[in-house]
C-alpha cells in the first residue's frame, strides 16, 4: 500500500520508514528507526529530489507510482549520493528508462564508482545554476562535506522550499506525522536530532557553517531534510541549534559526569562529584557509564553541555579502553570549547589522569582542563574530601 504526504500543493513526500535497522552506517543504534525522505514534484515535468536506502525501496517504489499516476519521470535530481539515499537510484533509472539525472561532477564520478549505469542520461549541473521544471525554478547550492563532498542542496527559488540533504535531519521514523509542527520536536525528537547531526556531520562544523551562510540569502519557507521531520515553520529554531553545534558551542551551561570503573570504586567517587555539584547549586548534571552508553550518546551529549567530568580507573598503565574510544571519537568529531575535569583511579600505577590530560590539551581544540583533579587510590575515602571540594568548586567557578 502507498503512504505519501502532501508537502505543498504539487510537492509529495514519497520516503520510507526502517524500524528494523539496528545500526545506521552499521555504527549508531537506532532504537527509533530512521526516515528516508524523498520528495516528487509534479509540475509540466516530474521531478523526484533523491532516492532512499534499498531496505525500503518497494515501498518507495509504490509511492513513487501512485503519485505519478500514470505520468513518466522526467527528472531525478540527486543532492547526496550516500547509499542511503541514493541506492534505490538504480532501480528508479529501471522503472523509468527515459529519467534524467541531474547532479553535479563529483556526484556522477561516485554513481560510476558504485557501478551505476548513468550514461546517455546525466544533465551536470554546478551552484547558481538554474533549471525549470515549468512553473517551478530551482537553483543549486554546493554543501560539501555535509556530509560527503559531493553533497548539495536545491533551493526551489518558486515556494521556498530547500531540499537540505543531510542538513537538518534526524534519526527516528515518522510515525505518520511529517511536519515538525505535528510533533513536539523540543521533547520528542531533539535528542535524536542532535545525536544524528554530531555523530554524522559533526566533524565538518566549517562546511555547515559556510552552508548557512550561502542559505541566509534565500527566502527559505519549508525545509525538506533526507530524515526526520519536514519543517514548514519556526525555522530560527532549529537553524540556531545548526549553528551552535557548528561552531562547537554548547547549548547549556551544565556537567555531564562520564565514569569507567571496573568494580564500582570510580563510579562511587564520580556519584560523590555529581552528589556535591549538585549540593552547590549546579543542578544540570547528568550520569554516564562509558562501558554502558553507546558512544553516539556520549558524543551528542558532550556537544550539549558545557562540562565534561572524565573519571577513569587506569588499565593496563592506560586509559580505560571505553573512555580512550570516547576521547578519540571527540577528536574525530572535531569536538571543542569544552572545559573538562579529570578524577583518577588506580591501585599501584594510577597513570589515567595523566594520559586524559594530556589527550585533552594535544588533541582538542579551544580546551580547559581544570588544574584541579581528584586521585583516588582504589577507593575514595576521607582524606580524598577536600580534593573533590575543590574540583566541584573550580567547575562550578569556571562556569561563571
Ligand atoms: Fe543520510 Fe550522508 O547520508
Amino acid at each position: 500500500m502507498h503512504c505519501v504526504r502532501k508537502v505543498t500543493d504539487d510537492l509529495y513526500w514519497v520516503g520510507a520508514n526502517d524500524r528494523r535497522l539496528a545500526l545506521f552506517e552499521n555504527i549508531h543504534p537506532i532504537p527509533r528507526g530512521v526516515s528516508y525522505n524523498s520528495y516528487l514534484l509534479l509540475d509540466e515535468k516530474t521531478v523526484l529530489f533523491d532516492t532512499v536506502d534499498w531496505s525500503v525501496c518497494r515501498q518507495f517504489l509504490e509511492n513513487i507510482k501512485f503519485v505519478l499516476n500514470g505520468r513518466q519521470l522526467d527528472y531525478l535530481v540527486v543532492n547526496h549520493l550516500e547509499p542511503d539515499h541514493a541506492a534505490a537510484m538504480e532501480e528508479v533509472m529501471l522503472r523509468y528508462p527515459d529519467v534524467k539525472i541531474i547532479s553535479n561532477e563529483k556526484a556522477f564520478m561516485f554513481m560510476r564508482q558504485f557501478g551505476y549505469d548513468i550514461e546517455g542520461r546525466i544533465e551536470e549541473v554546478k551552484e547558481g545554476d538554474v533549471r525549470s521544471f515549468g512553473k517551478h525554478k530551482v537553483t543549486f547550492i554546493a554543501a560539501p562535506m555535509v556530509h560527503w563532498p559531493e553533497a548539495m542542496v536545491t533551493f526551489d527559488t518558486t515556494n521556498g522550499v530547500l531540499f537540505s540533504a543531510d542538513a537538518f535531519g534526524s534519526f527516528g521514523a515518522l510515525d505518520g506525522k511529517l511536519f515538525n509542527d505535528e510533533v513536539n520536536f523540543d521533547r520528542d525528537w531533539i535528542d535524536d536530532a542532535r545525536r544524528y547531526y554530531t555523530n554524522i556531520v559533526g566533524k565538518y562544523g566549517p562546511h555547515v557553517q559556510a552552508l548557512l551562510k550561502k542559505a541566509s540569502g534565500a527566502d527559505i519557507k519549508i525545509i525538506c531534510p533526507l530524515h526526520g521531520p519536514v519543517w514548514r515553520n519556526n525555522l530560527g529554531y532549529f537553524l540556531d541549534k545548526y549553528d551552535k553545534w557548528s561552531r562547537y558551542e554548547p547549548e547549556e551551561k551544565g556537567v555531564m559526569v562520564v565514569y569507567a570503573s571496573m568494580y564500582g570504586n570510580t563510579e562511587s567517587a564520580a556519584n560523590a562529584v555529581a552528589a556535591k555539584l549538585v549540593e552547590k547549586g549546579i543542578t544540570n548534571v547528568s550520569m554516564y557509564d562509558v562501558s554502558k552508553t553507546h558512544v553516539s550518546y556520549l558524543i551528542s551529549e558532550t556537544f550539549r553541555l558545557s562540562h565534561v567530568v572524565l573519571a577513569c580507573v587506569t588499565y593496563n598503565l592506560g586509559i580505560y579502553p571505553p573512555m580512550h574510544n570516547y576521547l578519540m571519537d571527540m577528536k574525530a568529531l572535531n569536538l571543542q570549547k569544552r572545559t573538562f575535569a579529570i578524577v583518577e583511579n588506580g591501585s599501584w600505577a594510577c597513570k589515567s589522569g595523566t594520559l586524559m590530560r594530556e589527550f585533552l590539551e594535544k588533541q582538542l581544540k579551544q580546551t580547559t582542563v581544570l588544574d584541579e583533579k581528584l586521585t583516588i587510590n582504589s577507593a575514595m575515602n576521607e582524606d580524598n574530601l577536600p580534593d573533590m571540594d575543590a574540583l566541584a568548586d573550580s567547575i562550578i567557578e569556571s562556569m561563571k
